[in-house]
């Protein structure tokens, strides 16, 4: 049975690879690829419990979309399943493409059962590792796979080229519906089930009951040099990882070169990317290392603590006698940080910085025309009567940004703003700062309710923005990987407690940042960013903890069209979908 599938995912796997990479040349010189997307029912089974999951073309983690800087993608979205379905190619510009963007009831209404979607954009300026996930309700928990960019041919890597590229994309794994788990806590207003295991490339390890084999293994040459395209692709926690007896380097996240640094562990948020360096030692013919992945945890609330682990295979080269090689060394875990070492989150964080050369500039905004402060954290909503509630103190749990706790439409805002329809839709009264300032960082409010609404927050065309996004300490402190759709975002400070409009500025680095688009927010602390808001349309940033996205710690930014026609949001594709 199993063979049988793997036979079968197999098949699917090449003929996506097999559907033509037609040679048409476009404005930036690259190419067209097709890719074509099945989402399909699939019954798949870890830790000895089967259940069906929604993949893409029978794989979980999906198939590997390759393209180089400067082609087009075109990617037909077939939807055979019972739910809505929407796909985001995270950290991808999406210059002028917004139509292509993916969250649902943002950028488009889902793609309903038996319809299809063809997602067209082009990359352009970025190169390294994205990925692809569903952006509606939890179906990212198995709707997920990297986007590898490569530099335009003939243009080299920053560092030297790697004997193999490998990616590494982390996962996480319910015994039971996910659907189910995240309708369950919105209706009951508590926290969800934890998950059952984290997964590294869809395996979660033998340290897990009836996973024993169910591992993913790295065969590496000795002497040689990997690159490893870690993705966190879990849905709510961020992760360390580490392999034993071994460091990486650091050479890119979200898709940017930073200035090489060496670590023995990586943190990595859901939504972030990251590229590492591994230069397997000399001699350890036929030894096995193990890499590890477990949480980073700030919040309060439970969390799935345990440890997903693969391992690192030496390949015994032909000239050496294998059968004197050498006896079986136990295996030993890496050393990870403890759980909620948010000093190691801070030293970690601080030593990312952009590569900053003439080749790879950090294009920093020096002037700033708006300014925003908004708060993002936890909060609560009251419990609806005749109901018990499982949040705090019989409440509901909600999330927010400045108070807001964001209410998706049910028809697209980037639909709407384009035809002139947001009666009714949204409003534009999205706070630029806390509506009531408080010791953000010190003991929370008496109330702590949030309140509700879909607001945008309006851009004018090249508006250059910084934003400070501030931790609360509201139901406590905790770390939020905040996403940002459509742009990258230069990280130009950070720091904990509250944020200080008279003192913190002064130490602002405008020289290399790193850039990216998704960022932890400290854990009681702040977080300062700027970017560039040339890109016109809705464009929705939140927290990639999926269920703080589920509570509404989420909002929009719309961004005007500028007078140039190339500064315009062109119109939607003829087979957009309808709600
Ligand atoms: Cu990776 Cu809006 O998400």
């Amino acid at each position: 049975m199993a063979s049988f599938l793997s036979a079968f995912a197999m098949a699917l796997l090449l003929s996506t690879i097999l559907l033509k990479s037609e040679l048409s040349e476009s404005k930036h010189a690259g190419i067209t690829r097709h890719y074509k997307f099945n989402i399909r029912l699939e019954n798949m089974t870890r830790l000895c419990h089967t259940k069906q999951v929604i993949t893409v073309n029978g794989l979980v983690p999906g198939p590997r979309i390759v393209a180089r800087e400067g082609d087009r993608l075109l990617v037909k979205v077939v939807n055979h399943v019972p739910n809505n379905v929407t796909l985001h190619w995270h950290g991808v510009r999406q210059l002028q493409s917004g139509w292509a963007d993916g969250p649902a009831y943002v950028t488009q209404c889902p793609i309903q059962t038996g319809q299809s979607y063809v997602y067209n954009f082009t990359i352009i300026g970025q190169r390294g590792t994205l990925f692809w996930h569903a952006h509606v309700s939890w179906l990212r928990s198995t709707l997920y796979g990297p986007l590898v960019i490569l530099p335009k041919r003939a243009i080299p890597y920053p560092f030297a080229k790697p004997h193999e590229e490998v990616p590494i994309i982390f996962g996480e794994w319910w015994n039971v519906d996910s659907e189910a788990v995240i309708s369950q806590a919105l209706q009951t207003g508590g926290g969800p089930n934890i998950s059952d295991a984290y997964t590294i490339n869809g395996h979660p390890g033998p340290l897990y009951n009836c996973s024993a084999k169910d591992t993913f293994r790295l065969e590496v040459e000795p002497g040689k040099t990997y690159l490893l395209r870690l993705i966190n692709a879990a849905l709510n926690d961020e992760l360390f990882f580490s392999i034993a007896n071994h460091s990486v380097t650091v050479v890119e996240t979200d898709a940017i070169y930073v200035k090489p640094f060496t670590t023995e562990v990586v943190l990595i948020t859901p939504g972030q990317t990251t590229n590492v360096l591994l230069t397997a030692k000399s001699q350890p013919f036929g030894t096995t290392f193990v890499m590890a992945a477990r949480p980073y945890v700030t919040g309060l609330g439970t969390f799935d603590n345990s440890t997903t682990v693969g391992l690192l295979h030496y390949n015994i080269p032909s000239f050496v006698n294998s059968s004197a090689s050498r006896p079986k060394l136990p295996l030993l875990l890496p050393t990870l940080p403890p759980l909620n070492d948010t000093a190691f989150a801070t030293n970690f964080s601080r030593r990312l910085r952009s590569l900053a050369t003439n080749q790879f500039p950090a294009n920093v905004p020096q002037r700033v025309d708006k300014r925003f402060l908004f708060t993002v954290g936890l909060g609560t909503s009251p419990c609806p009567k005749n109901q018990t509630c499982q949040g705090p103190n019989g409440t509901k749990f909600a999330a927010s940004v400045n108070n807001v706790s964001f209410v998706l439409p049910t028809t697209a805002l980037l639909q709407s703003y384009f035809f002139g329809q947001s009666v009714g839709i949204y409003t534009t009264d999205f706070p630029d700062n806390p509506p009531i300032p408080f010791n953000y960082t010190g003991s929370p409010p008496n109330n702590t309710l949030a309140s509700f609404g879909t607001k945008l927050e309006v851009l004018k065309f090249n508006t250059s923005v910084e934003l400070v996004l501030q931790d609360t300490g509201i139901l406590g402190a905790e770390s939020h990987p905040l996403h940002l759709h459509g742009f990258n975002f230069f990280v130009v400070g950070q720091g904990f407690g509250n944020y200080d409009p008279s003192k913190d500025p002064a130490k602002f680095n405008l020289v290399d940042p790193v850039e990216r688009n998704t960022i932890g927010v400290p854990s009681g602390g702040w977080v300062a960013l700027r970017f560039l808001a040339d890109n016109p349309g809705v464009w929705f940033m939140h927290c990639h903890l999926e269920v703080h996205t589920s509570w509404g710690l989420k909002m929009a930014w719309l961004v005007l069209d500028g007078k140039l026609p190339s500064q315009k949001l062109p119109p939607p594709p003829s087979d957009l979908p309808s709600c």
